[in-house]
């Protein structure tokens, strides 16, 4: 047993909890960094209480200060937490009944910790959400910058990571600021879903004093009060579309992880990361590994989990508050310090990766990346597709045994083919792009185009 601390619940108590099952139930290493959106929250409270004449202006007074003194501690990491703070908001209560006694024991009237712990969140969330929303414009912007400089830079585009069809870089780099726009629309999304404040819901029924929801849900920044007091400390809707957000950003992020992993390798060479966004081998001299993108694909799976572990936690709950959703935000901390990670050091190694157009260029020849090209030059010479794709399977057979590129075909491979005496186009990787000018294709005007769209797109987010 634990010395015997002072207990929120203690009444009803005859003894206090044993150590193992304090371990286990306390939140207070989770949710202490919830402790200015709880200073803040219980501030608003206690304000609200004076204006409605729950509580005196003397204890109203008192708390106040009592909570400025504490919000000062904590910031300069002067607070002592004591052996019975069970969560952020005991250690909050119990530090403010040190300070102002009786006063600080009225703060919780009209208020449950399980509306307390969720608004708590639902601030910490929204306003952590809108500040990863500049991280990701960060990275979305490092690709911008990387796709302007390399409008004229082609490279291989695949499929199953074999050769398929030339692309511009920019193009190809341009894909990954789309997928980070429909992952800012996910985030705004979760940000949404924090408009309605919990706070006055008390433990599940609602509250017997005449407070003023609509007051205390303005100044904490949320649009109004939350219409089913079950609902609001029961869900966590809000922490789950966060979640869904930060998984899809994740599996985004490690695609764009596996690019750069490939493209910086020796036998690819299209890029070169610097020095500060790369770390060498203990052993091998020569190494300069990709790290940040090789955590970027491991921390997907980790993201993914974060969701599934939520929607884990909530399935199956009966309303309202259960014990099960303390849990909520060991995955909520989890995704976002993830984030926060992983998205400024890919924003980094994105905007300081020197390409190499010149081995892009050479991937590009001496292949098969125009055989779609000749077959196109056959339709509109009049060929059915399907023939002149035969045709060209054909050329491209006779060509990889005698060991050339499409390019050098020489008279009897042509033959072999049934392509003799047939005018060829010129298969450059640059007419190659130039002809994809259909929307969204890599010909030059169009990839424009995008990054025109793109562009304008990021800067309204
Ligand atoms: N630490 C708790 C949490 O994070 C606070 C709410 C506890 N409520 C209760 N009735 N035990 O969910």
């Amino acid at each position: 047993m634990t010395a015997e601390p002072e207990r929120l619940w203690g009444g009803r108590f005859s003894g206090g909890p044993a150590d193992a099952f304090d371990r286990l139930n306390a939140s207070l290493p989770v949710d202490r960094r919830l402790w200015r959106e709880d200073v803040r929250g219980s501030r608003v409270h206690a304000r609200m209480l004076c204006r409605q004449g729950i509580l005196s202006s003397d204890d109203g007074e008192a708390i106040d200060s009592g909570l400025q003194q504490i919000e000062q501690e904590l910031a300069d990491g002067d607070f002592r937490f004591a052996p019975g703070d069970e969560d952020i908001h005991t250690a909050v209560e119990r530090r403010l009944t040190e300070i102002v006694g009786d006063a600080g024991r009225r703060l919780h009237t009209a208020r449950s910790r399980n509306d307390q712990v969720i608004t708590d969140t639902l601030v910490w969330l929204r306003d952590h959400a809108r500040a990863q929303r500049e991280l990701l414009r960060g990275l979305a912007e490092a690709l911008l910058a990387q796709a302007e400089a390399h409008v004229d830079s082609i490279l291989p585009g695949y499929t199953h990571l074999q050769r398929a069809q030339p692309v511009r870089l920019a193009h190809h780099l341009a894909a990954y600021v789309w997928m980070l726009d429909r992952d800012r629309v996910r985030l705004d999304a979760a940000v949404a879903a924090c408009e309605e404040c919990p706070l006055g819901s008390g433990a599940l029924a609602g509250v017997g004093f005449p407070v003023d929801r609509e007051t205390v849900a303005h100044e904490l920044g949320f649009a109004r009060p939350a219409p089913n007091s079950m609902d609001a400390v029961g869900s966590r809707d809000a922490l789950a579309d966060y979640l869904h957000f930060a998984a899809q950003l994740g599996v985004h992020l490690s695609r764009l992880g596996a690019e750069f992993v490939w493209w910086s390798s020796e036998e690819a060479g299209f890029v070169v990361l610097d020095d500060a966004y790369a770390s060498g081998s203990s052993m091998l001299p020569q190494k300069k590994n990709p790290d940040a993108a090789e955590l970027a694909r491991a921390k997907a799976p980790r993201l993914v989990a974060d969701l599934a572990g939520l929607l884990g936690v909530l399935h199956g709950l009966p309303l309202a508050y259960n014990k099960d959703l303390q849990d909520d935000k060991h995955y909520l901390f989890d995704a976002a310090d993830t984030l926060d990670l992983l998205l400024p050091a890919l924003a980094g190694m994105v905007a300081t990766a020197a390409f190499r157009p010149d081995r892009m260029a050479a991937a590009c020849r001496g292949g098969f990346l125009a055989a779609t090209d000749l077959a196109d030059h056959l339709v509109r010479a009049g060929w059915p597709f399907r023939r002149a794709h035969e045709a060209v399977g054909r050329l491209v057979r006779a060509c990889a045994a005698r060991g050339v590129g499409l390019e050098d075909a020489p008279a009897d491979a042509l033959a072999e083919a049934g392509l003799d005496g047939v005018p060829l186009p010129p298969l450059t990787a640059e007419a190659s792009v130039e002809a994809k000018a259909s929307v969204g294709g890599t010909a030059r005007a169009a990839v424009l185009a995008e990054l025109d769209a793109a562009r304008a797109r990021v800067a309204a987010w």
